[in-house]
């Protein structure tokens, strides 16, 4: 048996400073989803593994091979959930917020699937998104892509749009025979998996990676010049307020997604920093069909999901990560016993200020404490010895400009508050709170 432990493979832990560099990244896209009207659900982490067979569909790689599916001590059959559209739609309906217009709700949490670990792939991994269900409107999924933009465009990640329609119940059947009958003529020209994908799902054909059937399936029938008029209304209207907003996108027939739910407008974000296997940044589109496949009511919906891991890495190679969060406006240091009560306290009052303080908990030299302050980052210290505790007074030091000035104790939360503030030109901008 191990005597140590590791986190189990494809999951990872995220230390300080890369934890609140994340959460700084979700935290903008979280404000830009919020300024388009979506607002926070939270769902649970598992669901009846029905949901996922039904709603992911059964022929797709998440429900075939990537579940991680168990037996709970009440003998039901629970999934970890590997996206979190099925859930959000079966949250809806039970709670009955489906018949009451248009329901705008907004994600963040950790997804499961049990993928082939490598840079970007991971088989726990966290995803930031928005659905939107209610309506049909192309202007709805013209939202939905819009705040997917405006989030790349305030992260300053320059991301590809690609864009495509998968038909519907009304004209991808007939499609779907049409391509199934093309690959068929191929004959054992194609690769057996290929074979095996075609007669499951033949439009999962058109975007596999491997050179030879994409050489062989170079000339295959494509959805989009089969669209019927009222796919291919919806996808112009789509395209047009796209284009207004002056968004820009490649074309991608073969686009088709690994989830079954989706028609008509469907889309992905492609980071060009990242290998071509795990360069999506996040991808969504259409479903109108999903909330009757869950047993409910007929409720059309858009939406999307980006793998904020992905995004986070796209973000370091391009070397435009937000600054850590992490910030220490002030080191309070007791010199001797009797002043600990009063550094307690202070340190308590700054907080409630709204500075970041902190004791150092260890007993040290003057010179030790300073060098602590120092690696700590501090912007400022106050010291309470046994002096300044006599005299009712601290001495408030700037670190950064080397200046210690003498203040009285009722005084040190504004005199550490004008030291935090004095930031050298182009440092981070989240600084501490004008107290003045
Ligand atoms: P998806 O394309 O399966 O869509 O996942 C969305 C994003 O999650 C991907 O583009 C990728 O950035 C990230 N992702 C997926 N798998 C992994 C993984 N193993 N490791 C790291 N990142 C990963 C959905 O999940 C849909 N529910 C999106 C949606 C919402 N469609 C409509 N509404």
């Amino acid at each position: 048996m191990a005597d140590r432990f590791e986190a189990p493979k494809g999951t990872f832990d995220y230390l300080p400073p890369e934890a609140g560099v994340r959460a700084a990244v979700e935290r903008q896209m979280l404000t830009e989803m919020g300024l388009a009207g979506y607002e926070l659900v939270e769902t649970p982490v598992f669901e009846d593994t029905g949901l996922f067979a039904r709603g992911v569909g059964t022929s797709t790689d998440v429900v075939q091979k990537e579940m991680y599916t168990f037996t709970d001590r009440g003998g039901r059959s629970l999934t970890l959930r590997p996206e979190l559209t099925a859930g959000v739609v079966r949250a809806l309906i039970e709670h009955g917020r489906i018949a009451s217009g248009i329901t705008k709700v907004a994600y963040t949490g950790p997804q499961f699937r049990y993928e082939r670990p490598q840079a970007g792939r991971q088989r726990q991994f966290h995803q930031v998104g928005i659905e939107a269900v209610g309506s049909d409107a192309p202007a709805l999924d013209a939202d939905v892509v819009l705040v997917g933009h405006e989030i790349f465009r305030r992260l300053g990640v320059e991301a590809t749009l690609l864009l495509t329609s998968l038909g519907d119940a009304e004209c991808r059947p007939a499609y779907r025979a049409r391509l199934l009958e093309f690959l068929r003529g191929l004959g054992g020209d194609l690769p057996a998996e290929a074979r095996a994908r075609a007669e499951q799902n033949p439009l999962r054909v058109l975007d596999m990676k491997d050179p030879l059937v994409q050489e062989l399936t170079a000339d295959a029938p494509l959805m989009r010049d089969a669209l019927c008029p009222a796919c291919r209304a919806h996808d112009e209207a789509v395209r047009g307020l796209l284009a207004d907003a002056g968004l820009k996108w490649v074309e991608a027939p073969r686009l088709v997604r690994g989830l079954d739910y989706y028609v008509r407008t469907t889309f992905e974000w492609q980071a060009a920093e990242l290998a071509a296997a795990q360069n999506a940044l996040g991808g969504g589109g259409r479903y109108d069909g999903l909330s009757e496949l869950v047993g409910g009511p007929p409720a059309p919906g858009v939406g999307w999901a980006l793998g904020l891991d992905r995004v986070v890495l796209a973000l370091a190679q391009a070397g435009r990560l937000p600054a850590d969060p992490h910030r220490l406006d002030a080191l309070v240091i007791p010199l001797a016993g009797a002043a600990d009560a009063a550094a307690f306290t202070l340190v308590r009052d700054l907080r409630r200020a709204g500075l970041v303080a902190d004791l150092p908990y260890a007993g040290r030299t003057l010179k030790g404490h300073m060098k602590a302050a120092a690696r700590a980052g501090a912007r400022a210290v106050v010291i309470i010895g046994d002096a300044e505790l006599a005299a009712g007074e601290a001495g408030v030091r700037d670190m950064q400009a080397r200046e210690q000035r003498t203040v009285p104790l009722a005084g040190a939360v504004g005199a550490v508050g004008a030291v935090a503030r004095r930031r050298p030109p182009g440092a981070d901008p989240s600084g501490p709170p004008d107290l003045t």
